[in-house]
This record gives C-alpha cells, sequence and structure tokens, in this order.
C-alpha cells in the first residue's frame, strides 16, 4: 500500500476544505434559529450555535490558504476569463472569515445579556446567520463553477476526457457516407513524422491562431457559426462542432477530427471550398496536437 495515496495533494485539500464552511453556514443556520427558539439549560445552544461559528472561521482560513496554493499551482496555466472568475472566488473567500467571527460574536453577545438586548442580539444573529450562508454559498458557487464547468483542479486527463465526452452528452460518432468511405489515404494530404522535440516549439498563439483566422474563422466564428463549431479560441477549437463534438484529441493528431477534415478525409474538405492547406500547414497543427493543444494565449503574466 502506498501511503502517499491517502495525503491529498493542495487541490484536493482545498476541495476538502472548502466543504466544511459551506456545511457549516447551512447548518449554523439551523442551530441558530432552534437556540432562539428552545430554551436550553445555560444557554447551551447558544454555545453550540456559537462554536459553530468559530469554527467556520478556522475552517473559511484554511479553504483560503490551501486555495492560495492552489492558485500557484494553476498560475499561468488558465486563460485571462477563468483567472477572473478565480479572483473574484478569493476575493469573496477573504471574508468568509469575519463572517464566522461576526455572527459568533452577536450569539455570544445575546447569551450573556438579558431581556431586550438579549432580544435585539438573537435577531441580529439570525440576519448574520443568513448573510453569512448566501455570502458563503455565493463564493462557492464560483468555486464550483471553476471545476464543474472549467475543469480546474482537475487532472489533465481528466478534464480532456470531460471535454471529449462531457458528462452529460452522449453523442455517438456519425456514419461516414460512401464518398468518405471510398477514400484512400493516397487521396489525403501527406503527413510527414512527428518530432516531439518540435512539437513542443509550436505556440497556440504565434502559429496556430493566425492560420486559423485566416482560412477557418470565417465561417467558424459568432454570427455565422458553421457546424455550430466556433473557432475563435483554442478551447473552442477542442471543442469541437455539433457533428463530431471535440475536434481536437489532445496527444491524438491522427484522431482529431479538425485534422481528418484538413486532410480531406472527412468531407466536405476544410476550409469548405477554398484551397486545402499546405502539407506544411497540416504538419504544423498535427504537431500543435500531439503536444497537448496548449493554449498559450491569454495566459497570466506574472
Ligand atoms: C467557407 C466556410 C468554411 C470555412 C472557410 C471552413 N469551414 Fe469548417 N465547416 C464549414 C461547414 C459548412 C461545415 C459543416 C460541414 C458538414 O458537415 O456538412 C464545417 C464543419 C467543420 C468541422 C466539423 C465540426 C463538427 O460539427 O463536428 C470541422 C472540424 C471544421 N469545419 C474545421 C474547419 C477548419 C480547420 C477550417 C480551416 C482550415 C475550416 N473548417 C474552414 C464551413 C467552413
Amino acid at each position: 500500500m502506498d501511503l502517499a495515496e491517502f495525503i491529498p495533494n493542495t487541490q484536493e485539500a482545498h476541495a476538502i476544505a472548502a466543504h466544511l464552511p459551506i456545511g457549516l453556514s447551512v447548518f449554523g443556520v439551523i442551530l441558530v434559529v432552534a437556540a432562539l427558539l428552545l430554551r436550553t439549560e445555560r444557554d447551551v445552544l447558544r454555545w453550540a450555535a456559537c462554536a459553530a461559528y468559530l469554527l467556520l472561521a478556522l475552517t473559511a482560513y484554511i479553504a483560503v490558504r490551501t486555495g492560495e496554493d492552489s492558485r500557484s499551482e494553476v498560475a499561468g496555466t488558465v486563460p485571462k476569463a477563468i483567472w477572473d472568475i478565480i479572483d473574484d472566488h478569493e476575493s469573496m473567500a477573504e471574508y468568509v472569515w469575519m463572517f464566522g467571527i461576526g455572527t459568533a460574536a452577536l450569539m455570544a453577545a445575546s447569551a450573556i445579556t438579558k431581556g431586550t438586548p438579549r432580544k435585539l442580539m438573537g435577531i441580529a444573529t439570525v440576519v448574520a446567520a443568513l448573510a453569512a450562508a448566501v455570502w458563503v454559498g455565493l463564493t462557492g458557487h464560483h468555486g464550483g463553477t471553476l471545476v464543474y464547468q472549467h475543469g480546474i483542479g482537475i487532472p489533465f486527463d481528466q478534464a480532456v476526457e470531460w471535454r471529449i465526452n462531457p458528462p452529460e452528452t452522449d453523442r455517438a460518432a456519425p456514419e461516414l457516407s460512401e464518398k468518405e468511405k471510398a477514400i484512400r489515404e493516397e487521396d489525403l494530404i501527406t503527413i510527414f513524422d512527428i518530432d516531439p522535440a518540435e512539437a513542443e516549439k509550436i505556440s497556440y498563439l504565434r502559429d496556430v491562431a493566425p492560420l486559423m483566422v485566416e482560412v477557418c474563422v470565417e465561417c467558424h466564428k459568432e454570427g455565422d457559426l458553421d457546424s455550430e463549431y466556433d473557432m475563435t479560441t483554442a478551447a473552442n477549437i477542442i471543442k469541437g462542432g455539433e457533428k463530431y463534438g471535440a475536434s481536437v484529441i489532445p496527444g491524438k493528431p491522427d484522431e482529431s477530427t479538425l485534422i481528418k477534415y484538413v486532410r480531406g478525409a472527412l468531407l466536405p474538405q476544410m476550409p469548405e471550398d477554398e484551397m486545402p492547406l499546405l502539407r506544411e500547414e497540416v504538419h504544423m497543427l498535427r504537431l500543435w496536437i500531439y503536444a497537448g493543444a496548449k493554449d498559450d494565449s491569454q495566459s497570466v503574466d506574472e
């Protein structure tokens, strides 16, 4: 047995730590309401609620710390738009501990006072507890968007797998037409052997994007979205269109439908009704896909 398997990595640790304040913020509301409605000996429920909110503050602190570590792990690998969501998520998360301490303080104040102050503090505690739950919920929502929509914090292989086979769709590849079945390898644009070192040097920003803009984007962009296929970002180029789903399988150029379309193995050959790509251009695209179809545009300037 390998013990290392049981030690969570930073991003797993953050996932675990982040769910604690979420649970506590919901549980806390119930506890606060119960504490105000039920009379208990020595205000046990009020002090329990107080403790729950101190615990919320502590777990929020741990979540922020593990989140900061995760943030440095993904730095430089995510597009600007996603970085903005991370920023929002982080700046909201930094306030969560204050909601915890504040709610705990109000609850304690209501436990040690009597009469009208006790009632007023009690009502203020409910308001604070609800505000904490909403704040934590919104913070968690941003975090969830990052993970479940954008695959941040999910191992690369699994993220690629998700993009190719999104969990909710399960689309079968269309049958080849008779014409497509009749195509022979020698009819296609010739391909060359791939040199991994050369593949690593291909840049989406410098090499791939300009070619796409020149020959593909005119038909594959918002407003003129042939086959529901947007080719204006690396992520969308990978994601593909309505017919085949993922057009690019990172690491596997010759299984990628994008390459099959430009070589003429799938019809109509792309770019449709225009001069086919040069062999060198097809080779460059294959190299890019071979090296993982990485997006080096818009990455953060550190
Ligand atoms: C003149 C317009 C036009 C241009 C330019 C063009 N395409 Fe297309 N593309 C289409 C149309 C139309 C379809 C739908 C074809 C069909 O299945 O009938 C399509 C479909 C595709 C698909 C299949 C998407 C799916 O639904 O799975 C891929 C991949 C693709 N194009 C890649 C490219 C690439 C790469 C380029 C640039 C080299 C390009 N296209 C340039 C019009 C164009």
